[in-house]
């Protein structure tokens, strides 16, 4: 990973107790830029120059969550939804800290037209923030995601694909299908790819119809695979858009095209299936427990 920039001499953040090396600089106001510590407070995201101001911080901060409603609790894990007109300078000082570990995403200051969604994980102290996505607010935009990070002391541990579950999840209480804004990170497009396989091995490994052939008895174009059924069922259960799904399908060499006759079919290799879902359960991350979101669409 890039250190800082040139502007910033930012290298690490003091973070809820920790010391986390930063990945890319982040347009944080110079006078914050100065130091090779930046201090955050890990409830409300204020950042500060010095230990001192971030003691003094921690005395009188009254937070010990994100703002915003909280949308979701299984045990020990929280969603919050922030709304970024309601909490502007939560949701700035949020996109800045993203921006610390993000190489492409430029939005920091412009919160308005999204929605925040704060994964934590409580303890006795507070509701510790994990990892977030935000989301257009747009009833019109495709994606489901706009920027997505795990706080790297929680990545690998199965948090972004729970946060990525989460977003689908909102997708079909929603009725619609959504993807991820591109371009993706490298870290994003292998969460996504893992993500998408593991729903279609689920999806699939119960598909009875042992050879599902689309378009039959006529061959079909490649664009006509995108609106046959089998599709069409997958995203409605799933939230995932078409494109996604054929090329989860075709990762996954499930489906398959008769090169004589042109017709189109899903190979469904079960044991396959059942061994990547098993591979993936046997690491024993958090699962999403969808009964326990209570959350209505933003309108
Ligand atoms: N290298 C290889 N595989 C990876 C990976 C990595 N860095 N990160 C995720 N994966 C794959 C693995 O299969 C992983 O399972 P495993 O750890 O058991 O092998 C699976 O995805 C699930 O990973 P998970 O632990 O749920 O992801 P995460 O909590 O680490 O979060 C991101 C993933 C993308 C949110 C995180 O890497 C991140 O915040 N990156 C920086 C910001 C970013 O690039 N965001 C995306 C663009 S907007
Ligand atoms: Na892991």
């Amino acid at each position: 990973h890039k250190v800082s920039g040139p502007a910033s001499k930012i290298q690490c953040i003091n973070f809820g107790g920790y010391e986390i090396d930063t990945w890319y600089a982040a347009p944080y106001p110079e006078e914050y830029s100065r130091n090779r510590v930046l201090y955050i407070c890990e409830f409300c995201l204020k950042y500060m120059n010095s230990e001192y101001v971030a003691w003094r911080h921690k005395l009188k901060c009254p937070a010990k969550h994100p703002p915003g409603d909280e949308i979701y609790r299984d045990g020990s894990v929280s969603v919050f939804e922030v709304d970024g007109r309601k909490n502007p300078v939560y949701c700035q000082n949020l996109c800045l800290l993203a921006k610390l570990f993000l190489g492409s995403k430029t939005l920091y200051y412009d919160v308005e037209p999204f929605l925040f969604y704060v994964m934590t994980e409580y303890d006795e102290l507070g509701c510790h923030f994990v990892g977030y996505f935000s989301k257009e607010k747009r009833p019109s935009s495709q994606n489901n995601v706009s920027c997505i990070l795990t706080l790297p002391i929680h990545q690998r541990k199965g948090y972004g694909n729970l946060l990525i579950d989460f977003s689908y999840l909102l997708t079909r209480v929603e009725k619609k299908t959504g993807s991820p804004e591109k371009p993706l990170s490298d870290m994003g497009l292998v969460s996504y790819r893992n993500y998408w396989r593991l729903v279609l091995c689920y999806h699939l490994k119960d598909q009875n119809k042992p050879l599902s052939v689309t378009g039959w008895p006529h061959p079909i174009s490649s664009e006509d695979v995108y609106r046959t059924n089998e599709i069409i069922d997958i995203s409605d259960s799933t939230g995932m858009t078409a494109d996604d799904i054929v090329s989860a399908l075709e990762g996954l060499r499930a489906l398959v095209r008769d090169p004589i006759t042109g017709v189109y079919a899903l190979r469904l290799d079960y044991a396959y299936f059942r061994s990547y879902i098993a591979k993936w359960q046997a690491k024993g991350y958090i699962r999403l427990n969808p009964e326990c979101l209570v959350w209505t669409p933003y309108i």
